[in-house]
């Protein structure tokens, strides 16, 4: 940086981030090119000097959500105008930037800059474009590679967990998918850039990593894929665990398993979507595997890792899905028994293959699916937190819990976990004794080391109770 661009004190963004956790990521990073300009994060977007809503466009829904949020900020723009504020600027950042960016300028004009996810790095070049000239747009139409390169190592985060983008894309063209066509094709991160992150993350107290990718166990930036760039991380001092997110079941290599049976850092927890349980529809999705398939290499993930908790993606209503068919997506919840899944009804994408298919499923008929479906799921969930009470099980603290003495962790299978104890342990790993198994978290009681003797011994009365 020279002295030019230093920062010009008291400028404030708002940054809101719709769907997945890689947007989390590009959200983090849009604050951190944005600080040496001078911009400080803000929660009020009423306040705010510029307003980047950082978009999702996976289901209709998501990305109708833009449009109302756009709605609500040009009022919000209005008002500070009149007050005579200095004006508020207004960037599109996303999938829905990349895909419908002229739709976006077209209908709502309260927006200067329409940014996609690969080219957010020019954020600073493109605001000071569109403060000169109004309503300019840059199509995103650059290489991952060279936001990558643009990118400032130096992040700054402030909790123990954090997530850390190594391979973004797809090549998969799964037929009811737009990321193929919003995220480009599959791009691995050098295993050097990603480990210098960790570095640094693990330097500011970063405890947990969640690798992040599209299609994160496609990972070809380094020797060995994810397995080797996973084995490189645990070494990072400071570093103990290790989650990614999301995989393809295609890409789930020999490597990768044997890795969940020896690298101690390798959280026991994995999301693997499926997203039917019938070879048609499957076939129909272009997700080039069977049911039987997935069910084998669930198989041999367990028999690496027998506590492997799964997690899942579901879609209901595929076109073409008969009852027959979602029976043998229930079949198939039955017999992999999921920790926790993610439903969703069928949504039609524009110029996705599937849009275009016979067969699309009635709106009551995807309903009434996706309520059996989220019944089973709901139950195999409770029945998989009630299973660890009286189980002892290690908690990386995160922050304070909602209740005065409360402190909240996450435990190796990602469940939320509550105890009472000291704020001291947030940001240390400490063995909880589980006392309950609720829907969304679990209760318990912290074992605390007893220094004189090392044994364990009970840190609180409630023990007793349990
Ligand atoms: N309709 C419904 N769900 C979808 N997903 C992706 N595209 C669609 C769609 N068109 C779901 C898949 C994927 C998750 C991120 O979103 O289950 O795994
Ligand atoms: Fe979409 Fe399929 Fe690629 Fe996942 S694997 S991002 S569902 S196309």
């Amino acid at each position: 940086m020279t002295g030019e661009t230093l920062p010009k004190a008291g400028k404030r963004l708002f940054i809101k981030t719709y769907g997945c956790q890689m947007n989390v990521y590009d959200s983090e990073r849009m604050a951190d090119i944005l600080r040496p300009l001078g911009y400080g994060m803000t929660d009020a977007p009423e306040d705010a000097d510029l307003v980047v809503l950082n978009t999702c466009h996976i289901r209709e829904k998501a990305a109708e959500k833009v449009y109302s949020e756009l709605g609500r900020i040009k009022e919000m723009r209005a008002a500070r105008t009149e007050a005579g504020g200095a004006r508020m600027g207004v960037v599109v950042a996303g999938c829905v930037a990349q895909a419908e960016g002229e739709e976006i300028m077209r209908r709502a004009p309260v927006v200067d800059l329409v940014v996609g996810p690969q080219a957010y790095h020019k954020l600073p070049e493109l605001i000071a474009r569109t403060t000169r000239a109004l309503g300019e747009r840059l199509s995103a139409d650059f290489a991952p590679e060279a936001k990558f390169d643009a990118l400032p190592i130096a992040r700054q985060v402030d909790g123990v967990t954090a997530f850390l983008t190594v391979q973004e894309g797809c090549d998969k063209f799964c037929t009811f998918c737009v990321v193929p066509y919003t995220r480009g094709g599959e791009y691995s991160r050098p295993t050097a850039d990603i480990e210098a992150e960790a570095r640094g993350l693990a330097a500011q107290g970063v405890r947990e990593v969640t690798l992040l990718g599209q299609n994160v166990n496609a990972y070809s930036g380094g020797p060995d894929g994810l397995a080797g760039l996973a084995r490189r991380l645990a070494a990072i001092e400071g570093l103990d665990r290790i989650r990614y997110t999301t995989s393809h079941p295609r890409d789930m290599d020999e490597a990768l398993i044997a890795a969940h049976g020896e690298l101690e850092a390798l959280m026991p927890y994995l999301h693997l979507p499926v997203q039917s349980g019938s070879d048609k529809i499957l076939r129909a999705m272009n997700r080039d595997h069977t049911a039987a398939t997935y069910l084998k290499l669930i198989e041999r993930i367990r028999a690496a890792r027998p506590d492997m908790a799964l997690s899942c993606d579901f879609i209901v209503g595929f076109p073409g899905e008969t009852e027959a068919d979602f029976q043998d997506t229930l079949n198939l919840i039955e017999e992999v028994n999921f920790a926790s899944a993610f439903s969703f009804k069928y949504s039609r994408r524009p110029g996705t293959p599937a849009s275009a298919m016979p067969g699309q499923v009635a709106e009551e008929v995807k309903d009434e699916r996706l309520a059996r479906l989220n019944a089973l799921l709901d139950a195999q969930r409770m029945a998989f937190n009630a299973s660890q009470v009286g189980r002892t099980l290690n908690v990386l603290f995160e922050r304070p819990g909602r209740y005065p003495g409360q402190i909240l962790g996450r435990s190796p299978y990602l469940q939320a976990v509550h105890v009472d104890g000291p704020e001291r342990l947030i940001g240390q790993i400490a063995p909880v004794r589980v006392t309950q198994g609720n829907m969304n978290s679990l209760t318990g009681d912290l074992i605390l080391e007893d220094p004189r003797s090392s044994r364990p011994k009970a840190g609180s009365a409630k023990k007793v109770l349990a």
